[in-house]
């Protein structure tokens, strides 16, 4: 049978991100791309272009094409505001404090709880769409802000709806474990059994998490606490991601490792025996500067020891109400390379390859490969690197998801 591509790209630059090629970008240069079925067909340098006459066939100009980018750590779904506590925080008073105040976090339940799926929906979406403009096919979005049953999976069912009206990929996450909801004060670990038993059974039961998360901190919930909702994740088969080492060093990073977590995040706190721990699992280090930068911390993620020990970084936006009320990725790109210091390759990689793995997508997406989803994004740009240099500049040129052009959508 004569292979058939639906389009082709050709005069484009490739930055494949594929590490069988560099270990930078993974660059082609003077390169040309086909889709067909939706997939990438081929790639290479256009003088080994086997010769198949497209239905479609593109100009590129000279730009390049990188994958689509991917968000792997935000909670888009939410009601309310939190533009009081900002104005508290500008007054002196802590993420935490506010927290322990019975504010932060339970704020932003009291008016997600009172949201129908309608109103969370529409809401969801306004903060989805600049993700979409900026180049973003594919986000992972947590509930947590229901910390009920009723709630939790309104805002799961919000976001797998947004995958199906929208052009974008969404692995969902429950975070059940995300506060401890007030009529279950004092009774933290009560609350961990109805969020084991009655929670994730009903999540479960409609299918509608791809991981649990949890945050494993003070404020948040213990290791042994958070240990008992890995063992119920376990059960139904969920791989599991953790908020760690945000505010303090609770060793999260080593409990993540020993259940083969897909991916610990925030980690200004982590020390080198949870990187090296972080190594042996290869669970990717989520690196979320959009709350470092908003919560004015100055304890800094230990990049260099994660570089030494090879522990892949991925960067993701953190969108929410309370620590990061920043709706696009690519600020956050520019943040992880100018207050954490990683270069653009490492901040590219961030938010292809190694997102995808954070993920558990990287067999679908995350690269430039023959057989991956064709999502990618073609940019009139010199060098990869602006996009990493220049925020709120450059919008793709073309957008596509699964080969269909959903520019403008
Ligand atoms: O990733 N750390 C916990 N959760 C969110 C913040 C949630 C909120 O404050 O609403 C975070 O920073
Ligand atoms: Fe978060």
């Amino acid at each position: 049978m004569t292979p058939h591509w639906d389009s082709l790209w050709t005069n484009v630059r490739l930055a494949t991100m594929d590490p069988e090629i560099d270990s930078g970008y993974g660059t082609i240069e003077d390169g040309a791309l086909a889709i067909s079925n939706g997939r990438i067909a081929w790639l290479g340098p256009a003088n080994e272009r086997p010769d198949i006459t497209p239905d479609q066939q593109h100009d590129g100009q000279g730009g390049w094409i990188t994958p689509g980018l991917i968000d792997c750590h935000t909670h888009l779904v939410f009601a309310g505001n939190r533009c009081h506590e900002f104005a508290l925080r500008q007054q002196g008073a802590s993420y935490q404090q506010i927290a322990e105040q019975g504010g932060g976090i339970r704020g932003t339940v009291q008016a997600t709880r009172a949201s129908s799926e309608q109103q969370l929906f529409e809401r969801a979406s306004q903060h989805l769409q600049p993700f979409l403009d900026e180049g973003v096919t594919s986000i992972e979005i947590k509930s947590g802000y229901g910390l009920e049953t009723e709630t939790e999976l309104r805002m799961l069912r919000v976001a797998r709806r947004l995958a199906q009206e929208r052009p974008i990929t969404v692995h969902t996450s429950f975070l059940g474990a995300h506060a401890l909801p007030e009529e279950f004060e004092g009774r933290a670990d009560a609350y961990i059994d109805h969020v084991c038993a009655e929670m994730m059974t009903a999540v479960a039961a409609e299918e509608l998490a791809d991981s649990v998360d949890m945050f494993c901190e003070r404020i948040g919930f213990s290791l042994a606490q958070c240990e008992r909702v890995i063992q119920s994740a376990n059960q139904y088969g969920l791989p599991i991601r953790i908020h760690a080492e945000q505010l303090s060093n609770l060793r999260a990073s080593h409990l993540a490792a020993d259940h083969h977590a897909l991916s610990v995040d925030h980690l200004e706190h982590l020390d080198e025996s949870g990187i090296m721990a972080l190594a042996r699992a290869d669970t990717v280090a989520t690196l979320l500067p959009g709350a470092f930068y908003f919560l004015r911390e100055t304890q800094l993620p230990p990049i260099e020891l994660l570089r030494r020990h090879g522990v892949k970084m991925a960067v993701g936006s953190d969108f929410n109400p309370g620590s990061s009320p920043q709706a696009s990725l690519r600020l956050s790109m520019q943040m992880a390379a100018n207050l954490f210091g990683l270069s653009p390759q490492e901040v590219l990689a961030g938010v292809t390859r190694n997102a995808a793995q954070a993920l558990g997508l990287n067999q679908q997406i995350g690269q430039l490969r023959r057989g991956l989803q064709a999502d990618l994004l073609l940019w009139e740009i010199d060098d990869p690197a602006e996009l990493v240099w220049h925020y709120g500049l450059h919008r793709p040129r073309q957008i596509i998801k699964e080969g269909q052009d959903v520019s403008g959508r």
